[in-house]
């Protein structure tokens, strides 16, 4: 069982031709409205490979929030930790894409309500997980209750570092696996808290190249295939959501990335954060 600990947004996509100049106005092309944030992006895609997975986060007490909690019930997610909270809204995105790139901007909202305290409420749910997802669209000292409980139990901890934030060096021993862009990975690796032992828990996923991690003194490259790409969006989140997902099922390390690195590369031939994330068919389909 995998537990994400994370944001839920609403994605507010326009589309346009171009980035507008700061100071400018531009006609966009079209607007769309999708589920997204980071948390919920990663547990939707463990799920839809056949993961059973529990989500503990916050939406606002408003049509967002309430459009989310069912969306997240049709994707088979437990969400008995995932609470309206009254004196916020639910999490929103900015996205703004144009030729399959994007610009994000990040209002969290009721994500931030998640505390250290509402982390203890779920103490549970969470040690009797095998894999525990994270990102940073939740408060630090919530992630960093969470990474507590779950070294404490010797539970296998995956810290999405996005955005990127500093976080203290002693969340370096209590997590597994961090899988950073390689933006992230650049300032991870030149961060005081940094030191070459750590390297070995870097998984960088490098976009349409692949993925690369450094095991044994070696640097191993896995090569995404090549696809039409229809919207970036959210592919880091699927190789997220799918690594976790292959780790739970008990796949050996360099298997459970290559698998996750091909469902990423299926994901961003559809709109959407979520769109194009495969069932566990689709991905046996593509990978042959
Ligand atoms: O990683 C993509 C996600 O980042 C979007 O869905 C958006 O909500 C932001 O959280």
């Amino acid at each position: 069982m995998i537990t994400v600990i994370g944001s839920l947004n609403m994605d507010l996509i326009s589309i346009v031709d171009r980035y507008p100049k700061l100071g400018e106005t531009i006609i966009g092309k079209e607007f769309h409205q999708n589920f997204g944030g980071k948390g919920a992006n990663q547990a939707v895609a463990a799920a839809r490979l056949g993961s059973s997975v529990n989500m503990i986060g916050r939406v606002g007490e408003d049509s967002f929030g309430t459009q989310y909690l069912s969306h997240l019930k049709n994707e088979c997610i437990n969400i008995d930790n995932v609470e309206p909270v009254t004196q916020t809204s639910t999490g929103i995105s900015s996205i703004t894409i144009t030729e399959g790139d994007n610009l994000i901007v990040v209002v969290p909202g009721a994500n931030y309500e998640l505390t250290p305290v509402d982390i203890d409420a779920c103490k549970e749910q969470i040690e009797s997980s095998n894999v525990i997802l994270l990102q940073l669209e939740i408060p630090m000292e919530t992630v960093a209750r969470v990474l507590e409980i779950a070294s404490n139990k010797g539970i296998t901890t995956i810290l999405n570092p996005a955005p990127y934030q500093e976080f203290p060096s002693e969340w370096w021993d209590m997590i597994t696996y961090l899988t950073p862009n390689e933006h992230e990975a650049e300032m991870l690796m030149n961060s005081p808290s940094f030191c070459e032992k750590y390297k070995e828990k870097l998984i960088i996923t490098k976009g349409k190249q692949g993925i690369a991690y450094h095991k044994n003194g070696k640097d191993i490259f896995i090569k995404a295939p090549e696809v039409q790409v229809e919207d970036t969006t959210g592919a880091g989140d699927t190789f997220n959501g799918a690594l976790s997902c292959f780790l739970d099922k008990g796949y050996e390390f360099h298997d459970a990335c290559y698998h996750a690195a091909f469902a990423a590369s299926l994901s961003v031939t559809k709109f959407g954060a979520q769109g194009g994330m495969p069932s566990l068919q689709e991905l046996k389909d593509f990978t042959g």
